[in-house]
C-alpha cells in the first residue's frame, strides 16, 4: 500500500468542487487517512514547491496557494501515487483528457484545482510537510477485500 498527498487548491474550494472531486477518489476505492481544510502558511507553500523556485510562474503559484484555504488529503491504496495522478490528469486543464479531474473541471494551467504527489519519494516528503506525526488515521478497511483481488494485495 502507498499513501499519497493530495490537496484541492483555492480555486476548487472556492468553486464549491470539494464534494465532486473527493467523491471521485472515494468511488475509485481509495482510502482517506487524513483530511483537513486549512490556510497555507507561506513557508509551507515555499517548502512544498521548492523544486519550482526560480521558474516564471513560481511567485504567482505561491501567492495563489496561500490566497484562500486548501483541502488537504492523505490517500492510501495500492499504487496510490500513480493512480491519483491518473485521476488528476495533465497539468493544464485545457489539455487534460476528459474523465480526469482537471480535464472535466478546469480551464487553466495555473489554476488547475488539485495537487498530487508525483512519486513515492515526493509523497513521503510532502506527507511529512502537511501532516504532523500521529495525525493520520489508522483504519481497518475491510472493504478492501472487495476492491482488490488477492493478487493486487501481494
Ligand atoms: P502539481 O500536482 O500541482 O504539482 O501539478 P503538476 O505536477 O501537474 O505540475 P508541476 O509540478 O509541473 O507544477 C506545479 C504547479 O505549478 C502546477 O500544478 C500549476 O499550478 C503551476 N504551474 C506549472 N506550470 C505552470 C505554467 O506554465 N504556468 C502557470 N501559470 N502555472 C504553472
Ligand atoms: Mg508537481
Amino acid at each position: 500500500m502507498e499513501t499519497t498527498l493530495i490537496f484541492l487548491k483555492p480555486d476548487a474550494v472556492q468553486r464549491g468542487l470539494i464534494g465532486s472531486i473527493v467523491g471521485r477518489f472515494e468511488a475509485k476505492g481509495l482510502t482517506f487517512v487524513g483530511m483537513k481544510l486549512m490556510n497555507v502558511p507561506k513557508d509551507l507553500a515555499e517548502k512544498h514547491y521548492a523544486e519550482h523556485q526560480g521558474k516564471p510562474f513560481y511567485d504567482g503559484l505561491i501567492a495563489f496557494v496561500t490566497s484562500s484555504p486548501v483541502f488537504v488529503m492523505a490517500i492510501r491504496g495500492v499504487n496510490a501515487v500513480a493512480v491519483c495522478r491518473t485521476l488528476i490528469g495533465a497539468t493544464n486543464g485545457q489539455k487534460a483528457d476528459p474523465g480526469t479531474i482537471r480535464g472535466d473541471f478546469g480551464m487553466s494551467g495555473g489554476y488547475n484545482m488539485i495537487h498530487g504527489s508525483d512519486s513515492l519519494e515526493s509523497a513521503e516528503r510532502e506527507l511529512a510537510l502537511w501532516f504532523d506525526d500521529g495525525e493520520l488515521a489508522t483504519i481497518d478497511k475491510t472493504l478492501d477485500q472487495w476492491v482488490y483481488d488477492p493478487s493486487d494485495l501481494k
